[in-house]
């Protein structure tokens, strides 16, 4: 595999996390007649993700670096692009440039990590040109972008709702977590494919969310919201099943589930410590699958 090279942001650079998102829950409601599904999932983002830097000026360009830009370097379509020309449309006279993103989460994963990208972006295009964070058409930029970057340009823990436009800040106890990829891409359209559900079904109705006491609290609610994509997605990719097994095999572990439309799946710990040795256990037993301890919340 070709390597790249190391991010090296130049010194006149902004720079922007870009974290690892998660669904904490994820809840089909139903499916909409434009045949997107409607969704309620409690997202939390992680401590671990890409970085995005930005030198404004200039034409529009995007430089890869880290672990995962082999795999992106023929993506003219990247989601970072993507962004840009979505606020450019909407924002005369944006000054862009030149984004460097240090890619180290994995692609097609469902932990958000292209929809963080484009919204660390949209961050970046908005300290450069002074648009307000609160700017609507930042909002809408993230939206005609995909589905999970309103949340991403969000970027802290919340409520997402209807196809992923309706962000309600929520305040949540913080984990220690374990992320487990086995380097198996799924695509998000193929798991909501594989539900089967007509344009106009409706399932449920959204459940609130409570205040949370304790970690206690929160993980035995969690228990009772799945996601409702790991079924078909651990059809689709029945590794899913051994990775799950090896996460819930380690000491302390609250929760294990996917998260978004897989293949990452995530697992639960009072705090980092135990995470951390959750993580150097699965690591050892699984050397080809990508693991990473993390704080979320
Ligand atoms: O919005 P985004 O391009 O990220 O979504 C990828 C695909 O996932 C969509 O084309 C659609 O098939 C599916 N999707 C969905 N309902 C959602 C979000 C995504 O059906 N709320």
């Amino acid at each position: 595999m070709p390597t790249a090279p190391a991010f090296a942001p130049e010194s006149d650079a902004l720079t922007e996390r870009a974290p690892a998102k998660v669904n904490l829950t994820l809840r089909v409601l139903g499916r909409r007649a434009d045949g997107y599904h409607e969704l309620s999932s409690v997202v939390a983002f992680a401590g671990t993700g890409d970085r995005l830097s930005l030198t404004p000026g200039g034409e529009l360009a995007l430089a890869l670096a880290g672990p995962g830009a082999p795999v992106l370097a023929d993506d003219d379509n990247n989601l970072v692009l993507r962004a840009a020309r979505e606020l450019d449309r909407r924002v005369p006279g944006l000054v862009a440039g030149r984004f460097g993103l240090d890619k180290r989460l994995p692609i097609a994963a469902g932990i958000g990590g292209g929809s963080s990208d484009a919204a660390a972006a949209l961050r970046l295009l908005a300290r450069a040109n002074h648009i307000a964070p609160d700017d609507p058409r930042l909002h809408e930029a993230a939206l005609a972008t995909g589905s999970d970057v309103p949340a991403c340009l969000y970027g802290r823990s919340c409520l997402m709702a209807g196809r992923g436009e309706a962000i309600t800040p929520l305040d949540l106890p913080r984990f220690g977590a374990v992320l487990v990829n086995p380097r198996v891409p799924i695509p998000t359209a193929e798991v909501f494919r594989a539900l089967a559900l007509a344009p106009g079904a409706r399932l449920a109705d959204a459940s609130a969310v409570p205040a949370f006491a304790s970690r206690a609290a929160m993980v035995a609610w969690l228990i009772g919201q799945p996601n409702d994509l790991e079924p078909p997605a651990h059809r689709l990719a029945p590794v899913l099943d051994e990775v799950a097994a090896a996460l819930r095999a380690t000491p302390g572990v609250l929760l294990a589930r996917m998260s978004g439309s897989g293949a990452t799946l995530f697992a639960l710990y009072e705090d980092c410590r135990a995470a951390a040795r959750a993580a150097k256990q699965v690591a050892g037993s699984h050397p080809a699958w990508w693991v990473k301890s993390t704080i979320l919340g």
